[in-house]
């Protein structure tokens, strides 16, 4: 059996499904991983030494600026083949659930119901100050595509800058989302890890936690990302080829009641 074949049977005989993504699930929709160059007024940036409160602290228009210019790109795309192949397989498996890394809605807009968001989301901001989300979302309508830096709204109830929802090196992750992600990774039988380089910690580590639960793993990323271990399967290609390709499969072999 070729390495496809493998992970479609194991896919075909799975009973619980975690489907775990990174940012190279949207790479096809437009949207930045964090890994490469950047352009425009971000070139010369690196996504990591912008993520984090002291740079809020230093420079809290360039950090502002920077998220509301990701924000603008997540409302230019659309979902790809690769996240709307998700919420088919979820019709034709049998239990099938979405952890995410990602900070964009786009798993939501494919159609995937009950998403976990182990990094927090772009699209409702909270105060740096106060902790307390924003009353209304900020206005971007007025910002250039290529971004800029903007001074953060302030908080209507403290006065605190606004800063965005999401997670930032050195920050806990969402008690209620990890809890969940990691009983949806030792109850499953098959995760699908996708589009993630597996560096950032914790989340990194819900591969290993499937494998160490019995579970297998099928990795899709353009690189070469497995640890080695038995019942890895890695698949390389765009996540955009590779899981309609998948989900072909499955319905190929539904038709044929294997
Ligand atoms: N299809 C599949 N994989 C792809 C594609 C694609 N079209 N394009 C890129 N990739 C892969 C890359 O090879 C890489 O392994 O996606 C991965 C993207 O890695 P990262 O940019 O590190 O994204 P991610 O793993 O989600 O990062 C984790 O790091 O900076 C923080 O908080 C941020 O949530 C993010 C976290």
């Amino acid at each position: 059996m070729t390495i496809i074949e493998q992970a479609v049977d194991v896919l075909q005989k799975a009973t619980k499904v975690v489907f775990f993504t990174g940012a190279g699930i949207s790479a096809e929709s437009g949207i930045p991983t964090y890994r490469e160059k950047l352009s425009g007024i971000w070139a010369g940036y690196d996504p990591r030494d912008l993520e984090t409160a002291k740079a809020f602290r230093e420079n809290p228009p360039l950090i502002w600026g920077w998220y509301l210019w990701r924000r603008l790109r997540v409302a230019q795309a659309e979902p790809n083949a690769a996240h709307l192949a998700i919420p088919h397989m979820a019709n034709l498996l049998r239990h099938v659930s979405v952890i995410t890394q990602n900070i964009d809605d786009l798993h939501e807009r494919a159609g995937s119901l009950n998403v976990v968001h182990l990094h927090g989301s772009l699209v409702m901001p909270k105060c740096f100050a106060c902790h307390r989300p924003a009353v209304v979302p900020p206005d971007q309508s007025t910002l250039p595509v290529e971004g800029a830096l903007v001074e953060p709204p302030r908080c209507k109830r403290c006065n605190g800058k606004m800063r965005p929802a999401v997670i930032w090196y050195g920050e806990d992750l969402p008690t209620q989302a990890w809890k969940a992600a990691v009983q949806l990774v030792k109850d499953c039988d098959l995760l699908i890890s996708v589009g993630t380089s597996g560096i950032v910690m914790p989340a990194a580590g819900l591969p290993d936690l499937a494998l160490e639960s019995g579970a297998s793993v099928i990795h899709v990323n353009k690189t070469d990302v497995a640890m080695g271990e038995n019942r890895e399967f890695m698949l390389i290609g765009a996540a955009a080829e590779i899981l309609p390709m998948l989900l072909e499969r499955i319905e190929a072999g539904k038709t044929r009641g294997t």
